[in-house]
């Protein structure tokens, strides 16, 4: 019944990174306040990165395999990119909900197309760190998956 939470590229680096746009919060401090509202909640959550977009493929897959109840995805700069990742949501029955900490739809026009979005559920943008536990409580209210 854990909710994966699978966050990409350079979000190792949050707080220190573009604190402008990303917020000050770290991704420890985001499994922190994760962790809490999952144990208001009754889940169990999985908070992972990577800088690579195989591992995100792979968890994936394991969020399948392991019938977790829903994936949150911070797929950072491969959203814009990957096809692989498009095909892996696809590939998959877990309900993923997409997140980002900027709304990148205001941002560079390269960020404006998700392959992410494209398959998720639900988009969660534009909120910082808050987000992820708005993700986690929409995550937690969806029906159960076959
Ligand atoms: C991001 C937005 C992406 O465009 C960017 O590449 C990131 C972070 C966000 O959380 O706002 O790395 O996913």
């Amino acid at each position: 019944d854990t909710i994966y939470v699978l966050n990409g590229p350079n979000l190792n680096l949050l707080g220190l990174r573009e604190p402008e746009i990303y917020g000050s919060a770290t991704m420890d401090d985001i499994a922190g306040m994760l962790e809490d509202r999952a144990r208001e909640l009754g889940v169990e959550v999985d908070v992972r990165q990577s800088n690579h977009e195989g591992h995100l493929v792979d968890w994936l897959h394991e969020a399948q395999a392991q019938g977790a109840r829903a994936v949150l995805l911070n797929a950072a700069a491969y959203t814009h990119t990957s096809i692989a990742l498009l095909d892996a949501i696809r590939a998959i029955n877990v309900p993923v909900i997409e997140v980002h900490l900027s709304d990148p739809k205001t941002r560079e026009e390269f960020r404006h197309i998700s392959f992410v979005g494209m398959a998720a559920v639900q988009t969660v943008e534009g909120l910082g760190a808050h987000g992820y536990v708005v993700a986690l409580d929409a995550a937690a209210s969806l029906p159960a998956s076959g």
